[in-house]
């Protein structure tokens, strides 16, 4: 139960986590908690809307077990901004069918909520601050235990960008290395943020 929402904003929540235990894995269904929990904090650090963080957190992966055909059925069916070149790539899938599912079946229309589902997986240029609290929230939550996450969860106290930045420089370094395609949404996510981050930079050295 979060204080800062109403009862029946905290009911609402409460019928999205009984939702989702039984479309995933225990598993997929922690983790779904842990970025909750993320969420919730850098939410409070960064002055975020705290239902609108905590939801999306929430329902990031709940089309993740889906099977891949179902997936790309629900993309098509919906008015989601899904391009070609996303379509090729079968691990962006479960965003967009995220956002389509929570729209159709939770009868949620918040476009801050259904985006931070929808760019979760590769980001995107110029997300606002409730997409990129769900973006860094699912690469740091508890669970994630690469070498580095205790560091980057501090600089998410900081600057949600730096984390970002990091987060995709490393993926676009690693796909180039094993010769792999970058998608255009990755490169631009990158782009975006490799600028912010040196406007930031500049900013404060001045
Ligand atoms: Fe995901
Ligand atoms: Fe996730």
């Amino acid at each position: 139960m979060y204080l800062e929402l109403t009862d029946g904003e905290n009911e609402r929540v409460n019928s999205y986590r009984e939702a989702i235990s039984r479309l995933m894995s225990a598993e997929r269904y922690q983790h779904s908690l842990a970025v909750e929990e993320q969420a919730y904090m850098l939410a409070q650090v960064h002055g975020g809307d705290i239902t609108k963080s905590v939801t999306a957190a929430l329902l990031h992966d709940v089309a993740k077990e889906m099977e891949p055909e179902k997936q790309l059925a629900l993309i098509g069916k919906h008015n989601v901004s899904f391009a070609e070149s996303e379509k090729k790539e079968e691990k962006l899938w479960h965003a967009g069918a995220g956002a389509v599912y929570v729209q159709r079946c939770l009868g949620i229309k918040d476009k801050e909520i259904v985006g931070a589902i929808l760019h979760h997986t590769s980001g995107c240029a110029n997300m606002n601050l409730t997409e990129k609290i769900v973006f860094v929230a699912d690469k740091i939550s508890k669970g994630r235990d690469f070498e580095t996450v205790g560091e980057e969860r501090k600089r998410a106290e900081n600057s949600l960008e730096d984390v970002i930045f990091k987060y995709v420089k490393n993926m676009v370094s690693s796909l180039t290395e094993r010769n792999m395609h970058i998608s255009q949404k990755t490169l631009e996510t990158y782009n975006c943020y490799r600028d912010s981050t040196k406007m930031q930079k500049i900013s404060i050295a001045s």
